[in-house]
């Protein structure tokens, strides 16, 4: 394959006839009409008038606890912090072998939703760092099928752990892309403050991202974000800086987040919603009415900062669902965040491709462009809004000019 015909790009008129060469975008050239495809030399996709886009993109993944729900025991409360406990039991017995295999078939199902680009968190509360070591040898395994950026994450916290802070750099300097935290799971508020100045002077130091677990509870005092976005306003690292989670924030009252909100448009950092995985963890002391444990998404859009949804879990301690189809995450999100006008129907997919690529900083690596690498995606519906409407899926993944993965759906036989 070389090119695909009767292309439909996001936000633009007409049918495009898209081209690459040594795994390149070579040319992006609208169609003055309709090209039959039957009459098309084998070497062309059709796309027969569907969306093609760039990859669909999974920022915010743990693929190291991935595909272990239930071992030892299930998660019964739903609580985030039973999930902290179960993983804890977990990973005492987890081999090398094991993180290796469940996490190359975690990012085979990511691949087969059209997904190439993966941002996921590894534990390094670990002395010895096995499960990171495993996680750096994946990263190369799986650039066949998705770039994997991955973040050093104190599951159990940097200043409530033992060593935390040495695990950190350690992990840093074996060549993780990402430095994470947790500030809430601190034992402490002021750890919590400690533990950002810390992260945030090991990344700068070492000219990496930043991507941290921020106000994960409904807990309206749990105010790290207003640290983690001073200080990265501070350092002028806005566009370097993700902030996930932030569920807090929909505990906030408002005369806070009206204050909060003129810091996050000065700091310009991004920000990472798991819809599903939040909705199910977060709301669990309540009684009736019962929060949605959300962070505040159309607010955050609306105000001009960049955000996006992610799935989070697949099968872990945390969450016992997931398929590696990040377009239900978006389903559930908009839901979810109140967002199903028609604006944003028609923009739906942006919280899904471009702005997950601007949290990764991908750059010049994303984009159906001339001279950018010759990744896309071709979905099984026309429009944002119907790729949405009917639950489309990616048909096909090209990666690099190659054919990475074909989706044959069945189609339905009317008696
Ligand atoms: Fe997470």
């Amino acid at each position: 394959m070389n090119q695909i015909i009767n292309a439909r790009l996001r936000g633009q008129e007409g049918l495009f006839n898209i081209k690459w060469e040594h795994g390149l975008f070579s040319a992006v050239e609208l169609q003055s009409s309709r090209v039959e495809g039957r009459h098309s030399p084998d070497d062309v996709i059709d796309a027969g008038g569907n969306l093609v886009i760039p990859p669909l993109v999974e920022p915010h993944i743990h693929l190291d606890a991935a595909l272990t729900a239930g071992e030892p025991s299930w998660n019964l409360t739903g609580t985030l912090f039973e999930g902290i406990e179960l993983w804890s039991k977990r990973k005492a017995i987890v081999t090398k072998e094991d993180t290796r295999s469940r996490a190359l078939r975690t990012i085979r199902m990511l691949a087969a939703h059209g997904i190439q680009h993966v941002r996921t968190h590894v534990d390094v509360t670990e002395p010895g760092l096995g499960t990171l070591k495993a996680m750096l040898e994946v990263r190369e395994e799986a650039r066949e099928l998705v770039d994997l950026q991955i973040v050093a994450f104190p599951q159990e916290g940097i200043e409530s752990f033992s060593n935390g802070r040495s695990l950190m750099t350690e992990a840093v300097e074996m060549g993780v892309d990402v430095v994470g935290g947790i500030p809430h799971f601190e034992n402490t508020r002021d750890q919590g403050v400690s533990s950002i100045h810390f992260l945030m002077d090991l990344a700068e130091r070492h000219g990496r991202l930043v991507d941290v677990h921020c106000d994960e509870t409904d807990d309206p005092h749990s105010r790290f974000l207003e640290v983690l976005a001073e200080v990265t306003r501070v350092k002028g690292m806005g566009a370097h800086v993700t902030a996930s989670h932030t569920t807090a924030m929909g505990s906030y009252d408002n005369a806070y987040c009206f204050k909060l909100f003129r810091l996050l448009k000065q700091a310009e950092l991004n920000f990472i919603c798991c819809p599903t995985e939040s909705i199910h963890l977060q709301g669990r002391y309540d009684n009736y009415p019962k929060r949605r444990g959300l962070t505040r998404v159309p607010e955050l859009d609306h105000a001009g900062l960049n955000v996006c949804f992610a799935q989070d879990s697949i099968v872990d301690p945390w969450y016992p669902l997931g398929n590696g189809n990040i377009l239900r995450i978006l389903d559930a999100g908009l839901h979810i965040c109140h967002m199903l006008g028609y604006q944003n129907l028609q923009r739906a997919l942006d919280f899904v491709t471009d702005h997950s690529a601007r949290t990764l900083s991908l750059g010049e690596r994303y984009g159906i462009q001339v001279g950018r690498p010759a990744n896309l995606v071709v979905m099984s519906a026309e429009s944002d809004y119907e790729v949405l409407r009917s639950q489309a899926c990616a048909q096909w993944s090209i990666r690099g000019g190659r054919v990475i993965m074909r989706r044959r759906e069945k189609e339905i036989e009317w008696s």
